[in-house]
């Protein structure tokens, strides 16, 4: 395993094709400052760039909480007046890498999961969460005006119903809620939270890189354009996977019935 600290506050681990990538403020409950929010991009950018890397996951250092969401501390300087839409630019370009992302990204949450924790967790492929955790979007109980580019994501998630209810009234959902509003893909004891999301990514990550990446890309497509999905361009992800060298692999790998070693090409 390999870790890589990265100024400020972030940090990447590297570990058997899974990239974590930690947001590490635990006094402040792991809440991102604009800084954390602006170097996010760049740290989505390299785990892209990184062919050994085939899962990201995302989480908060420690146990107590995934990200207590923006820094609030910091908002006085950098989050009022005309720096206010200057702060959601940044912010908003760290939701658009996640949700950019064409490998598997799972948030791996502990704790508390609130406001843009919330939403950095809603822009993943899918949420691993502790027995713990706790999701809150309070942006009303601040004054805050959501971003209507951040709802987007979270319509991927819950039904307009629960994503009305939960930014009208800033309630905060347990792990069970969570998981009957689509939130949680599973919820686990915390004490196997850990290894539990290990085991899903290990899972995707010894999957063809390109089969992945086709569905990934469908599944988005049909979200962000439900009443005229590109199909040529969908098509073309299903193409690689025909003329890929993991095709012949997975076919071989079957008839000498052992496990296939795919590499994404
Ligand atoms: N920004 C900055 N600091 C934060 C923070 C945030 N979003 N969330 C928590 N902290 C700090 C607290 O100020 C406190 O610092 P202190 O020890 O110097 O007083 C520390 O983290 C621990 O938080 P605390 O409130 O004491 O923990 P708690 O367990 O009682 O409550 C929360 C946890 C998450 C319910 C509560 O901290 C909270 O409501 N945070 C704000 C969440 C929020 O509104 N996020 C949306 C921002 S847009």
């Amino acid at each position: 395993m390999s870790t890589t600290p990265t100024p400020p506050m972030l940090r990447t681990l590297t570990d058997n094709g899974i990239r974590v990538i930690l947001a590490d403020n635990p006094s402040r409950l792991n809440a991102y400052t604009r800084d954390m929010w602006a170097a996010l991009p760049g740290l989505f950018r390299e785990a892209e760039a990184d062919p050994e890397v085939r899962v990201i996951v995302l989480r908060g250092a420690g146990t107590k909480a995934f990200s207590a969401g923006a820094d609030i501390s910091e908002f006085e300087g950098n989050r009022t007046g005309a720096e206010a839409r200057r702060y959601d630019e940044i912010n908003h370009e760290a939701f658009e890498a996640v949700g950019r992302a064409t490998k598997p990204t799972i948030a791996m949450v502990y704790g508390y999961c609130f406001g843009g924790g919330c939403e950095l967790a809603m822009c993943c492929d899918m949420r691993w969460v502790a027995d713990d955790a706790v999701f809150s979007i309070p942006a009303a109980k601040l004054s805050i005006g959501y971003n209507p580019r951040w709802i987007r994501p979270m319509l991927s998630v819950v039904t307009a119903a629960k994503a009305k209810e939960m930014l009208f009234t800033g309630r905060r959902y347990g792990a069970a809620a969570a998981y009957d509003m689509g939130i949680a893909n599973a919820v686990v004891p915390a004490a196997e939270l850990e290894a539990e999301t290990r085991k899903v990514a290990l899972e995707m990550a010894a999957n063809a890189p390109l089969s992945i990446r086709a569905a990934k890309e469908a599944v988005d497509e049909f979200a962000a354009r439900p009443e005229s999905p590109d199909f040529a361009r969908l098509d073309r992800f299903v193409e690689a996977c025909f003329e890929s060298e993991d095709y012949a692999e997975g076919r071989r790998a079957f008839m000498e019935k052992r496990k296939p070693v795919f590499r994404g090409k």
